[in-house]
């Protein structure tokens, strides 16, 4: 069996992707077990070497998704990660088991503020690194341990447990800036440390972890590339806590860019970057940020007449990576509702889009539905029908049926609201403090639940008073986030739809009985 230690050669870092375990950890970005899977296929379709499809302990429908990704993974090693006890790395090993190349992550938290909560002292927690990563190896050939905290662990004592994971057969030895409080000089010193002092140490790759709470995560994870790191751990969009990870798409661009002075590859098809980062924001329901490097709507819009000027005579003046490397089509074609079934066809594959005959069949109706009402459907447009088809679950509990709202200067805003509620329909009135608040009114009355509208935020898809608008919702019950979005040419129905949905998330993760997976929040 190859394992990614095998092929890794020199020139060559290995892209470890956490946006399924270390991403959704962010609050509210929990997926569906259908949506993990998608993902899962096309970071495996793009290359990434390694893919940590979760931590199986922390509740049954992670130990489903990550056994269920396991089967399906062609190329990429299938990763479950794990803390530093037995019954965590049996869970982990029992999930990832299937997978052609399996892998265990196991870790402990190791800087002065982590031993004093585990309560180990610095010997206790040497023989348990032991005792752990040992226990892994007997299981699977291809062991990643991780010293949590690693860039506040003292220097010498870092030397030390990595060197006791290395003599205990970790094959991969990651560092992580789990607070994202190093610097790039830092992270380069400490990987070239660890090269230098650590007994072993050219028989691991080392791995670099880094979080962007300083704004540093990629260019930390790129100067402990420079200093010998061979594996960069990092997340679609840069979704993760806080302010996120290393950013894949940031990575695996400045690496192909800057070859000149970055002379190190990936495997990395990035002309998929853009498909898979719409999917996760639509999943994750963290809309990309418009200024994001790569995958930012505005990361090749040139507005400035200098710049369009610029762009017209030739694209290198104010381009340093061509749209289409990054799998963005260079046009705008307009469709309307005299367009066909193939014209859509052509014109969502060339979007990333490949549809089978039944699933064009649906998308083709709501596109004619969407048409009706919109002279013009933009490229945003078809985005934002395609995000909302990915939304919706063939198992959803709850379904719009019928909204009408009516609304005046002069008092109470007021919504007529029928919902489908497991296969029933229910109808009600409710009054609100605008039609919105009328509608999320109504919907509490139909279905009530204890969780808290935590943020509910507009954005239109595109220009003209006919625009689309897509609405985010945040709900929060019992420490839990869940989150819906939706977009509809009626802000109101968006708005109504997005609830329903972070609902239908709720629901379906308290039937899956995920509300253990606050264990979830490692880092
Ligand atoms: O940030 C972190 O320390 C982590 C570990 C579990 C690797 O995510
Ligand atoms: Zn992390």
């Amino acid at each position: 069996m190859s394992t990614p230690r095998d092929t890794a050669d020199q020139d060559r870092v290995l892209i470890f992707d956490t946006t399924l375990r270390d991403g959704e950890q962010s609050p509210g970005a929990t997926m569906t077990h259908a949506e993990k899977l998608e993902i899962a296929q096309l970071l495996d379709e793009m290359g990434v070497d390694i893919i940590e499809a979760g931590f199986p302990i922390a509740s049954e429908g992670d130990f489903e998704a990550v056994r269920a990704i396991a089967d399906l993974a062609q190329q990429a090693s299938i990763c479950g990660l794990a803390r530093a006890n037995p019954t965590d790395i049996d869970r982990a090993w029992e999930a990832v088991r299937p997978a052609r190349r399996p892998r265990i992550h196991t870790f402990i938290g190791t800087s002065p503020l982590h031993r004093e909560i585990t309560k180990l002292s610095q010997d206790a927690m040497v023989a348990r690194i032991h005792d752990t990563v040992t226990h892994a190896r007997n299981l699977c050939e291809d062991v990643q341990w991780s010293p949590m905290d690693a860039t506040r662990t003292e220097r010498d004592y870092l030397c030390r447990v990595v060197e006791t994971a290395i003599k205990a057969g970790a094959t991969t030895i990651n560092i992580p800036d789990t607070v994202g409080y190093t610097y790039p000089r830092e992270s380069a010193e400490i990987i070239a440390m660890l090269r230098e002092r650590v007994p072993g140490a050219d028989e691991v790759i080392f791995a670099t972890h880094c979080h962007n709470d300083l704004g540093m995560a990629t260019a930390n994870a790129l100067a402990a590339v420079e200093a010998g790191a061979r594996q960069v751990e990092c997340t679609i969009n840069g979704l993760g806590e806080r302010a996120g990870n290393t950013a894949l798409e940031e990575v695996v661009m400045a690496l192909k860019v800057r070859n000149d002075i970055l002379p190190w590859r990936t495997r990395v098809d990035s002309r998929k970057i853009t498909n898979i980062s719409r999917l996760v924001a639509a999943v994750s329901g963290f809309p990309v940020q418009f200024n994001k490097a790569v995958v930012g709507k505005n990361a090749f819009a040139h507005e400035s007449g200098i710049h369009q000027d610029g762009m017209l005579k030739n694209a290198e003046t104010f381009e340093i990576m061509r749209p289409e490397d990054v799998g963005l089509t260079a046009t705008n074609l307009v469709m309307g509702k005299h367009s066909g079934r193939a014209a859509l066809r052509a014109k969502l594959s060339e979007l990333g889009y490949e549809l089978g005959d039944n699933q064009l069949k649906d998308v083709f109706v709501r596109f004619k539905a969407l048409a009706d009402r919109k002279k013009e459907v933009y490229d945003d447009d078809l985005i934002a029908l395609m995000q909302d088809s990915a939304a919706q679950a063939a198992d959803d509990h709850l379904e719009l049926r019928r909204l009408r709202v009516i609304c005046g200067t002069d008092g109470p805003q007021e919504a007529e609201l029928s919902l489908r509620i497991d296969a029933q329909d229910r109808s009600i009135d409710a009054t609100g403090d605008g039609p919105v608040d009328a509608t999320f009114n109504a919907i509490r009355m139909l279905f009530p639940h204890d969780a808290k509208l935590e943020l509910y935020q507009v954005h239109a898809v595109t220009g003209g008073t006919d625009a689309q608008a897509t609405v985010s919702v945040r709900l929060e019950q019992d420490g839990r986030v869940y989150s819906g979005q939706s977009s509809d040419t009626d802000t109101v129905v968006a708005s109504a739809k997005a609830y329903i949905n972070a609902l239908n998330r709720l629901v379906t993760a308290q039937t899956r009985g995920n509300a253990g997976a606050l264990i979830n929040k490692v880092g």
